[in-house]
């Protein structure tokens, strides 16, 4: 297993300047089959920072300590023994009538909605979310995400876990947990890392929900202990509802009828491997690696067109899928974030291993204007929040997508994923001990840099 995932990783690292520089042969499949104004040219595309619909200003709002924030509540029971299974995504997509949906989408209020602290609120502590439950589960529910800001009882890891059982939030674990790629920050209090890590700091998060075509948490709150030290990280949410509402109707109705499917990583053999050689390899990711990430995955050789790539597809899934407690139709759909196209013009960091795209139901590619289309409806509903510490973004995952902008420095975000705390049948009865084996463990240390975003 150790070997597996060292190969994977160089073969992956060998490749990862080369699939613009090494291999014109494939750059120019690439160029042709994207349909791209570039096909007279080898040159990579220029690297662009998105753009935001809106972007409020940094207030410098002061954090505690490491020593501090992360000060757990020992009297409080260690909810990593034994945490709920992350839902099975709930799909709902059949039959949508696309037209009422742009309409209904449209008509929604802002993502999100703000929650700013006050005197008050800071001074009754745990109690304001007690007494303020009703009131900001429903902003969750018609907004798709609450910004709750300044609140001196989020800026430390205890406060923090008594907001979120003030609002009946009921923790469950990451749709990936099994795959090891995201760390607990506060394990008892069933708290991820977000992507922290240094090696990741240039690579922008694009759009995303927590969501794999098999799994899905109901809700998630993100939190900030302390911001960049240097700049930026601001926190990407956008409503999919929006999205759907201001996408070109042609592409809408094209993509929601051949639907999609999401390569989550390319392993790339040299051209040339005999074919023997490729099945074998094959066989054995497919018996042990695949197993450890927790999807329907198929592994495919060169769909993108490139020699010698395997990559892991996900399962055809609808990119619109209805909400499963409102029924509204959102744009429930990771593109924004796995679209290679989009990738190649914008900061990213990963390697090739890493990389990800995004095809039609029938393996199909979007075309360049299908891919730019994506990228401006996307970014023109994005609210590009300064978070800080005190501050939480409550977040629907069925309704609103998330990312992270690139920053600089150091700095500690974490998040906590929920379950159904009603519609227990949703819920499911699975919960598991954490797998606290030395596998995890590997894993996390020998693909550390992997964003863990999809
Ligand atoms: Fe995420």
């Amino acid at each position: 297993m150790k070997a597996l995932f060292i190969n994977i990783g160089l073969l992956g690292l060998h490749y990862t300047n080369g699939f613009f520089s090494n291999n014109i042969q494939s750059v120019k499949r690439s160029l042709r089959t994207r349909n791209t104004p570039l096909s007279s040219t080898i040159q990579p595309p220029q690297r662009i920072a998105p753009d935001a619909g809106y972007i409020p200003d940094w207030e410098d709002r002061p954090g505690l300590s490491e020593e501090e924030f992360m000060k757990s509540d020992t009297t409080k029971p260690d909810l990593g023994d034994n945490l709920l299974e992350c839902p099975l995504t709930r799909w709902d997509w059949e039959g949508i009538d696309l037209d009422e949906a742009r309409k209904s989408g449209a008509s929604l209020p802002h993502c999100p909605a703000e929650i700013r602290a006050t005197s008050t609120s800071n001074s009754l502590g745990a109690t304001y979310f007690s007494d303020n439950r009703d009131e900001i589960r429903k902003q969750l529910k018609e907004s798709g995400a609450v910004w709750l800001r300044g609140f001196d009882l989020m800026k430390g890891v205890k406060g923090y876990r008594e907001m979120y059982e003030s609002l009946g939030l009921l923790p469950c674990l990451d749709p990936l947990h099994s795959s090891g790629l995201r760390k607990f920050a506060s394990e008892r209090d069933a708290l991820y890392e977000e992507v922290n890590k240094p090696s990741l700091r240039q690579h922008y998060i694009g759009l995303h929900s927590e969501s794999t075509t098999k799994r899905t948490a109901a809700y998630a709150a993100f939190v900030c202990f302390k911001k960049a030290t240097e700049g930026g990280g601001r926190f990407l949410i956008a409503d999919g509802a929006k999205i759907l509402s201001d996408m070109d109707p042609v592409l809408l109705k094209k993509i929601y009828e051949r639907q999609v499917r999401i390569s989550v990583s390319n392993l790339d053999l040299p051209g040339g491997t005999p074919g023997i050689l490729k099945e074998g390899f094959k066989n054995v990711v497919e018996a042990a690696v695949a197993p450890k990430f927790d999807m329907d995955l198929e592994m495919i050789y060169e769909s993108d067109g490139k020699p010698g790539r395997l990559q892991a597809i996900e399962s055809r899934e609808s990119p619109i899928n209805r909400h499963p407690v409102t029924k509204q139709p959102v744009w429930f759909c990771n593109a924004h974030n796995h679209l290679r196209y989009l990738r190649d013009r914008r900061p990213c960091g990963v390697p090739e291993v890493g990389m990800t795209d995004v095809f039609f139901g029938d393996l199909g590619s979007l075309n360049a204007e299908e891919c730019e289309e994506i990228k401006r409806v996307s970014e023109k509903h994005i609210t590009a929040l300064p978070m800080e510490p005190g501050d939480v973004l409550l977040v629907d995952n069925y309704r609103a997508l998330h990312g992270r902008d690139v920053f600089g420095g150091d700095r500690f975000h974490a998040v906590s994923w929920f379950s159904w705390d009603d519609n227990a049948e949703w819920r499911g009865e699975e919960s598991r001990m954490r797998e606290k084996d030395g596998l995890n463990k590997f894993v996390n240390k020998y693909m550390d840099w992997l964003p863990k975003d999809f």
